[in-house]
């Protein structure tokens, strides 16, 4: 796709270091977007910036810890002045955790999943909402997961909160579905970034045995549903999850 419906808009992405974030933001790009690249590691950012930059875009790098409410305001702030107001904002910085057992996991271990995801969406979104209202014009997409959906046993702090985001998508949606505001979710299966490959080789070839399609997705599988929601394509797209997932769940 490459439309170029986003051209003079400027796009926001959080955890655009790495992975469907890094992704993603050159998939806004390439449709005209310029993209500011949001993450906690500010080098990763910087990398996607500079890669950004060669699709012929403006971008900027910001190292900030999405779930830090102040040090977002601040974050935001700086993309307003640099870049303007995001109108397109991708929230997607996310953490993963070995699986484990939930009579293992701890009570810090379930806040910071809560504090990246959620408190670090509503940061995002919350922040960036009085321009698109302005505008009467916004896209927003929040990175879920098949294991919102399906559930995926051992990562029950990690789907509870990804859960949480289904919610929000679900009723800001309705909110704002006459002020010409999308919200949607990409509710990615088993994607090749460093987070799923954190889990290990034979864990790895464990799950690619039991998706359907025998193969994880590569992050441009959910670039694609990004771009298409934020573009001039997605314009009746609101209240949806879009799980590109090589068939491991469907409603
Ligand atoms: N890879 C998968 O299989 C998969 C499946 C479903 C959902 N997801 C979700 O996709 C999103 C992106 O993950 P990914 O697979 O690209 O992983 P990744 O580890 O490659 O990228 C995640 C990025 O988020 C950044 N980040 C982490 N915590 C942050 C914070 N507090 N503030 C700002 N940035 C932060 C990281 O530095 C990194 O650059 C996450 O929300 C993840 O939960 C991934």
């Amino acid at each position: 796709m490459s439309g170029q419906s986003l051209r003079g808009r400027t796009a926001l992405v959080t955890g655009g270091g790495a992975g469907l974030g890094r992704a993603s933001a050159l998939a806004l790009a390439r449709e005209g977007a310029d993209v500011a690249l949001l993450d906690i590691n500010g080098a990763a950012a910087e990398e996607s910036a500079g890669l950004v930059a060669r699709v012929g875009v403006r971008s900027l790098a910001v190292a900030v810890d999405v779930s830090d409410g102040a040090a977002m305001a601040m974050a935001l702030a700086q993309v307003r002045e640099r870049l303007g107001a995001p109108l397109v904002v991708f929230s997607n910085a996310g953490i993963g955790t070995p699986p484990a057992l939930f009579e293992h996991e701890t009570y810090e271990g379930w806040r910071r999943h809560f504090a990246v995801h959620v408190d670090g969406t509503f940061h995002t979104v919350h922040g960036c909402l009085p321009a698109m209202v302005q505008a009467r014009w916004g896209r927003i997409v929040c990175t879920s997961s098949v294991a919102a959906t399906m559930g995926i046993r051992g990562t029950v702090a990690y789907s509870a909160a990804k859960g949480a985001l289904l919610g929000f998508v679900r009723s800001l949606a309705l909110e704002y579905a006459t002020k010409g505001i999308t919200v949607n979710a990409v509710a990615p299966g088993f994607i090749d970034t460093a987070m799923f490959r954190a889990v290990g080789e034979d864990a790895v070839s464990q799950v690619e045995a039991s998706i359907p399609m025998k193969r994880q997705g590569q992050p441009e599988d959910i670039a694609a549903a990004v771009a298409y929601l934020c573009a001039e394509s997605g314009r009746y797209m609101t209240g949806q999850i879009i799980s590109p997932n090589g068939g491991v769940w469907f409603p």
